[in-house]
């Protein structure tokens, strides 16, 4: 494993130079290996459409760390190891930062996302506001908030213990709304949560592959309505209502109540407070409309995958329950803990690690030409980082098909920060509130109850195992149920005290 590290450190060193055209015969230079395309479409017909990062795995068998791709004349290069990884998009960041053009992202107002804004003054804006929000030191803050939203979710799963996914997902949602708007959803039919579920579904539909065909092929966009064909026209229009719905019905919220009074605190209601004028109040409308979509599907696509995880690993909940009793004893944990229960971070990271919530990382686009080890990466260029080949890398991660947390005891492998947030200057911006969520929400869960198949007339319930999702990867929905871990965990549940927030 550190051998990897050192090879890792190596290439600090060795990082390809990256000059400007004018410097080097850029022609003359290859570019990175990769499978041999048609003319004019390129590899178009040899894109993977499912589960496409298992197949640049195997490519990578025969190409190498980078896979040189070409669809109707666009370059895609996939990163497929952590060392070409930090090579390119951490120390080139800056010129490995841009998001590729996606002019239906555009016409359906979604370009709203700081995600995937290009790189620039308007995406530094709303990275910042994120940032200023979401960093490390600043987390603490948020943990009371947190800490209540993980005391319900235990009540919830005690009321219906047969329920643990809906319990988890209505915990993420409740706990990232409430941060954000101060705002209590409810269960089912909420009308913040409907609008803002509807909006996504929507953009996760109109993103499907073959839609940059407008990119591709412009004149496309200047079709009428009423063509045949032309039902972009209808979905932008459609998303353009339900994103204004998302953005405004709960920022109204909050304005409400803060000229009420009654506004609690939150993310909202520090950037009303500070802003200069209607036009930053309108940005920040914006940019916190978009703290609940990026953190649901990728926060509960990893603590599904927990939970599959426990089901088909009792010995690891025991070794965890173990760490728990001994460092906290009869109480619930809170987030002060989390130094001292190394194994649960174990177990956080191994989960990212084998199931990646986003396997093939939001392409960063160059805005340069390249040249990397002697090889040439074109300007306009879209790099997209494979974290599954990264995290199933034999050399780095011995059996890298085995859940062992154990691996993260690791001092080389402890620091680490898990790359299933991506890299650079685009890394996830929200990556310490989802830990944070996801942590205490682990710790709590395992500390009082065990998580088992679900059995019906006496039979465990089997469970397939099988993932789903096309950007965000899942596993399918399976049933699992847990298990009380005494009378005096029950008790602890029922009797804690309401936290403060
Ligand atoms: C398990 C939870 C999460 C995972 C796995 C995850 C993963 C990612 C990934 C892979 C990216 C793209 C990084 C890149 O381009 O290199 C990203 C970007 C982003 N994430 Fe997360 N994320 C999570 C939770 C969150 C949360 C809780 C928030 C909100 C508070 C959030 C907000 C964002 C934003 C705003 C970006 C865009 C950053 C930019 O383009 O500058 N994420 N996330």
């Amino acid at each position: 494993m550190s051998s990897v590290w050192s090879l890792g450190l190596l290439g600090t060193f060795v990082t390809g130079v990256v000059l400007h055209s004018i410097f080097k015969k850029k022609d003359q230079l290859p570019y990175p290996p990769g499978p041999k395309g048609a003319p004019i479409i390129g590899n178009m017909n040899q894109l993977p459409h499912l589960e496409p990062f298992k197949t640049y795995t195997e490519w990578s068998k025969t190409y190498g760390e980078l896979i040189h791709l070409t669809a109707l004349g666009k370059h895609i290069v996939i990163v497929n190891s952590v060392r070409t990884a930090n090579d390119l998009l951490e120390k080139m960041s800056k010129i490995t930062s841009d998001r590729p053009e996606n002019t239906m992202i555009k016409l359906m107002h979604w370009d709203v996302n700081v995600g995937l804004k290009p790189y620039g003054e308007d995406w530094r804006r709303g990275r910042r506001i994120f940032h200023q929000q979401f960093n490390l030191p600043a987390i603490p803050k948020l943990h009371p908030v947190i800490l209540r939203k993980s005391r319900e979710l235990l009540r919830n799963l005690q009321a219906e213990p047969t329920e643990v996914i809906k319990n988890f997902e209505f915990y993420v949602a409740s706990a990232a709304i409430y941060v954000t708007y101060g705002i209590e959803i409810m269960p089912e039919h909420d009308r913040i949560m409907d609008a803002t579920i509807s909006a996504i579904r929507i953009l996760d539909d109109a993103i499907l592959p073959g839609s940059q065909i407008l990119d591709l092929i412009p004149p496309l966009r200047y079709l009428p309505e009423w063509f045949p064909g032309a039902t972009f026209h209808r979905t932008a229009a459609k998303s353009r209502q339900l994103v204004k719905e998302m953005r405004e019905l709960p920022f109204n919220v909050v304005k409400e109540r803060m000229a009420e009074g009654t506004a609690p605190n939150s993310w909202a209601k520090e950037l009303i407070e500070s802003a200069a004028n209607e036009e930053e109040e309108k940005y920040a409308e914006g940019v916190t409309s978009m703290a609940f979509s990026a953190a649901a599907d990728t926060t509960n696509s990893t603590l599904r995958s927990f939970l599959l995880e426990m089901v088909l690993n009792p010995e690891v909940q025991a070794r965890a329950q173990a760490e728990l009793d001994a460092v906290i004893g009869e109480r619930l944990p809170t987030h002060e803990d989390r130094p001292h229960l190394p194994y649960i971070d174990a177990i956080l990271k191994e989960v990212m690690r084998m199931h990646p919530a986003i396997p093939l990382v939001t392409p960063h686009d160059t805005t340069q030409d390249i040249i990397y080890e002697g090889q040439f990466i074109p300007k306009g260029t879209s790099l997209v980082a494979n974290t599954w080949c990264m995290g199933y890398n034999p050399e780095m991660f011995p059996e890298p098909e085995q859940f062992k947390p154990e691996r993260y005891l690791d001092p080389a492998l402890v620091k680490q920060e898990p790359f299933t947030f991506g890299f650079g200057r685009r890394i996830c911006v929200g990556r310490y509130l989802g830990e944070a969520v996801m942590w205490i929400a682990v710790a709590s869960l395992l500390s009082t109850f065990t998580v088992v198949p679900m059995k019906r007339d006496g039979k465990e319930v089997p469970i397939a195992g099988e993932y789903c999702g096309i950007m965000i990867r899942y596993p399918a929905p399976f049933e699992c149920m847990l298990i009380p871990r005494s009378q005096a965990h029950m008790e602890l549940i029922k009797s804690a005290p309401e936290v403060a927030v």
